[in-house]
């Protein structure tokens, strides 16, 4: 085998899991005994309050229960039991983006979410099951109120704190959320933004649901207060006790929703359980990033995705770990921020977006040297394909050719990660998202189910269930059976699609191609064409849009956009239409679902049944030669027209 990257024998020292034998022995105990195996790490791993008595019913596939009948309380697992053994160690270091600092020992935190979970539970009435959405900055009481939620069963649904207020509302209503806590704002590259003013402009209308807004001061700029709505976390956290019962919790009962987007119609909220899904929270903590007692752990994910709600906040918490918690962005100052805190706080584990290190590669080069990187040991990528210029760079200007890089192939359905090196184990290919965990059973089928041959591209699919797997879409059974059920079988049975494809290689090394269907990564983010192509077609003089993905030398992918006018326009106009287009993405879900490039056409390809074959555009905006075949095309002239118009703005 060429090219592998062997881990370091003096940085891994007493490893959870040492070498590939240890490996391939936990992947053969869970081949020899699936349910058996998992009822030992639940028991090894979860403080259950009552054992389940079953641990896998399938009775209702694909909507499957792990550990029925158990009791537990994931706010408890993650933070209480740590008090025994753990009080004064710190739980959560926070930096700020202008450099503040604060750091929550185990009994500090405790304190906070007690106090928090009796606040919702006096002051906000919130009860087992309500709904309560947290739109927040990178500040400890983000985590605060996500576990105080947990500690009275109640089930949250963090918004990106970058979604537009329309965005937040359509969040909101399809939660029916009682309650949603904000911060008047928070600091990004030395300046304030805000963030309850979105919360204001979100609920104007359609949001009768929410009785109430809690305010958490972070920058302490003016904001409008509504008398008898809003209410501040501050004034009010303070007079309540800090303790608080646990509810007790049945191990289905949702801890969470997380919405993301599909490829068709709105974002779909991702509910996730309680008792699955935090024990393969901490497994994967422990395995994949190798977290010892002693280390300080770095996440730079935002708690508004998958990432920093399993690897900021449950996952490390739940292992007794210490994760830190960072409101700024990477290149401020200058694009050796990381690299110095990374000095100051001796991370052991960094955890970040190839995007991110593609930033930093392309704008501070030369800024690691300057610091002293020795602590680490683990570092970690997620969300989106790896290149190798980036890889090396992480390698040996971060990593000084001694850290293991892990590879982390996952997604907001899978609850934690699925398919990942191990740091101390797995002899690593650049790029390479390696072996299935063990307990995962991901492997790359076609339609049909047969394993794909070596080299060639199929379906990553998981084809047994396993405990942290999504287990609806909120409110919408029949969505979440076909957006994950429905495309692929083995042995006659729907087996759970990723929705990406993967190719195996000789030594049976995964590599994950990227997605199959219509969802564009940006920057590590999951952006929906149609939800896009919603936004666009809002503009009164927008006839059709169709947007797909283009390679993007920071981001991964760039959103390209066609656009068909109602009327006949000059370039003038068009440079304005641009503007304009832009200004509803950004009011309708964000910044970060900004165009890069927008096309004006004549017509966009379309079957005679009027399908749009969006493969032959995504082919023009990336510059490649079309192979489809266009004689199907209701006009198979439009295809020349578009190559012409692209290359004409190209140059
Ligand atoms: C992509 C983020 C290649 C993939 C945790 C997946 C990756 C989507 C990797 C999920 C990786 C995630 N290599 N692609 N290591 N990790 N992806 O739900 O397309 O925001 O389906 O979860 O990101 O994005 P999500």
């Amino acid at each position: 085998m060429s090219n592998l990257f062997y881990p370091n024998k003096e940085k891994f020292k007493a490893p959870l899991i040492k070498n590939m034998c240890e490996y391939k022995d936990l992947v053969d105990e869970f081949a020899k005994d699936y349910e058996g195996t998992w009822a030992k790490f639940a028991d090894m791993k979860i403080d259950w309050f009552e054992k389940y008595h079953t641990i896998l019913d399938e009775s209702n596939a694909p909507f499957y229960k792990w550990f029925v009948g158990g009791k537990l309380n994931v706010a408890y697992q993650c933070v209480d039991r740590h008090l025994k053994t753990k009080k004064n160690k710190a739980a959560i270091i926070f930096e700020g983006d202008n450099g503040d600092q604060k750091i929550l020992t185990y009994r500090e935190l405790a304190y906070e979410v007690s106090k928090t979970a009796n606040m919702l539970r006096n002051q906000f009435d919130i009860k087992k099951g309500d709904r309560v959405v947290i739109y927040m900055p990178m500040i400890p009481e983000a985590a605060v109120c996500m576990l105080a939620c947990a500690k009275i069963g109640a089930i949250h649904s963090v918004v990106f704190g970058g979604f537009s207020a329309e965005a937040l509302k359509d969040r909101i209503i399809d939660a029916e959320a009682k309650l949603v806590i904000t911060s008047d704002g928070a600091y990004r590259k030395g300046k304030p933004y805000m963030l309850k003013p979105v919360v204001d402009e979100a609920l104007k209308e359609g949001c009768e649901c929410v009785k109430k807004v809690c305010i958490v001061e972070r920058n302490g700029e003016t904001i409008e207060w509504v008398a008898g709505r809003d209410y501040s976390y501050n004034e009010l956290v303070k007079n309540e006790s800090s303790f608080c019962e646990s509810e007790i919790m049945e191990s289905e009962d949702p801890l969470f929703l997380l919405y993301t987007s599909g490829s068709t119609g709105k974002p779909k909220g991702v509910q996730h359980s309680s008792a699955g899904y935090i024990l393969w929270a901490q497994m994967t903590m422990e395995w994949v990033f190798d977290i010892k007692d002693n280390d300080t752990y770095w996440c730079t994910a935002d708690v508004g995705w998958i990432t920093g709600h399993t690897y900021i906040v449950y996952g490390p918490l739940a292992a007794g770990a210490t994760t830190v918690m960072f409101e700024g962005v990477p290149t401020f100052p200058d694009a050796g921020r990381c690299w110095k805190m990374v000095e100051e706080y001796k991370i052991n584990q960094f955890y970040t977006a190839p995007t991110a290190i593609r930033l930093l590669h392309k704008t501070g080069e030369h800024e690691p040297a300057k610091y002293d990187l020795s602590s680490l040991r683990v570092l970690g990528t997620v969300g989106e394909p790896i290149d190798p210029a980036a890889w090396s760079w992480y390698y040996n200007a971060i990593g000084g050719g001694k850290c293991s890089i892990v590879d982390t192939y996952w997604q907001t359905e899978t609850g934690g990660h699925i398919i990942s090196p191990l740091p101390a184990a797995t002899p690593i290919k650049p790029s390479c998202a390696t072996f299935p965990l063990p307990g995962i059973v991901a492997e790359i089928i076609d339609e049909a189910g047969n394993p794909t041959p070596i080299g060639e591209k199929g379906f990553m699919c998981v084809t047994k269930p396993w405990p942290s797997m999504i287990r609806n879409i909120w409110g919408d059974g029949d969505r979440f059976v076909k957006s994950y059920f429905g495309d692929c079988k083995k042995d006659g049975k729907p087996v759970y699609f990723t929705g990406d494809g993967a190719m195996i290689d000789e030594d049976g090394y995964i590599t994950i191609t990227g997605r199959t269907d219509d969802v564009i990564n940006v920057s590590g983010h999951r952006m929906g064409t149609a939800e896009v192509e919603s936004a666009i077609k809002k503009h009164s003089n927008v006839a059709a849009v169709a947007v797909v993905g283009k390679p993007h030398a920071i981001k991964g992918e760039g959103i390209f956009a066609y656009v068909v006018l109602k009327g006949e326009d000059t370039v003038t106009e068009e440079m304005q239409m641009v503007q304009e287009i832009n200004s509803i993405i950004k009011k309708e879900i964000g910044a970060i679902a900004l165009c890069d490039d927008v096309v004006f056409v004549p017509d966009l390809p379309k079957t005679r049944s009027g399908k749009i074959m969006r493969r032959i555009l995504r082919a023009i905006a990336k510059g490649e030669p079309i192979t489809q075949d266009t004689s199907t095309l209701e006009d198979p002239s439009i295809v020349g027209k578009i190559e012409s118009i692209v290359n004409s703005c190209a140059l």
